[in-house]
């Protein structure tokens, strides 16, 4: 697929890896609909950042914790930007909880967050996408779900959800629509901690270095682009699926 003068919608696209991921869209020429929930200031920053440098990009909000929202968001977007041919569903949640202490609460929370509305925003998307167009979604996962934290349980299986969604809706959405993913291992470290405890983590890989939103942004945009692949996930991990 040409992403010039394609639209796309990206979840979490203000800050950090969703940042990345919409700027690189935008540089392929990809009209970009930025979702956020709290990021109003950093979600127009870059949407006005797009604007100077020639490109189309707009802003939303919703609140995902809540997947009603989900036809929302991709309503708003569409009514903004046109029927959208790409959706990248990066927005996510980070809590820590254990199998020892994890509540009932947190983990409808955390299913509805990261689980729940990707799978509704992709029933949004492929619903919206004319007949004779086509269209690809790519999924923000994390290579964890594999080879688990001790703790993040409830994180972990929302996103082990997410690679299976990547496979189901592949096949259902086939020939029109193409779903992948990206899995992430130590990219950026988590709000709130500092650039050691990323490096900490990056000496124990093969390739000894943190990979930053670049790659992530760079493999988004090739899964998108590229015609012949489908269900596929893209381990970003360093070579931590090695050792
Ligand atoms: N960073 C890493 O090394 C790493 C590793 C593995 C996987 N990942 C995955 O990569 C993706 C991006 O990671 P990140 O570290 O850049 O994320 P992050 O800093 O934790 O940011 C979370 C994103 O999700 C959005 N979000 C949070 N709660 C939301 C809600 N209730 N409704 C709507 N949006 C909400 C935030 O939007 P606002 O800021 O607008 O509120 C923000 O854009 C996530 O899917 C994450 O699980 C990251």
């Amino acid at each position: 697929m040409e992403l010039q003068g394609r639209t796309a919608v990206v979840t979490g696209g203000a800050v950090r890896v969703g940042r990345a991921i919409s700027l690189a869209l935008a540089r392929q020429g990809a009209r970009v609909y930025i979702h956020y929930n709290r990021s109003a200031g950093p979600a127009e920053a870059l949407r006005d950042e797009i604007l100077a440098t020639g490109g189309v990009a707009a802003v939303g909000s919703a609140d995902l914790s809540d997947p009603g929202q989900a036809h929302r968001l991709m309503q708003m977007a569409q009514d903004t930007l046109g029927p959208m041919a790409v959706l990248v569903n990066s927005a996510s949640g980070f809590p820590t909880d254990t199998l020892a202490d994890v509540t009932l609460e947190r983990w409808r929370s955390t299913m509805d967050l990261t689980l729940g509305s990707p799978l509704f925003l992709t029933q949004a998307f492929a619903a919206g996408l004319g007949a004779d167009h086509d269209g690809a979604i790519v999924n923000i996962t994390d290579v964890k779900t594999t080879r688990p934290y001790r703790s993040h349980l409830s994180y972990m299986l929302a996103k082990g959800g997410i690679d299976t969604l990547t496979r189901a809706a592949a096949l259902a959405l086939a020939p029109r629509i193409r779903v992948n993913a990206v899995a992430l291992g130590v990219i950026l470290p988590p709000p709130g901690e500092g650039e050691e405890y990323v490096n900490a983590l990056a000496a124990e890989l093969p390739l000894q270095r943190v990979g930053g939103p670049q790659v992530v942004a760079d493999t988004v945009v090739f899964l998108a682009k590229n015609d012949f692949i489908t269900g596929e996930i893209i381990h970003l991990d360093g070579g931590a699926g090695l050792v």
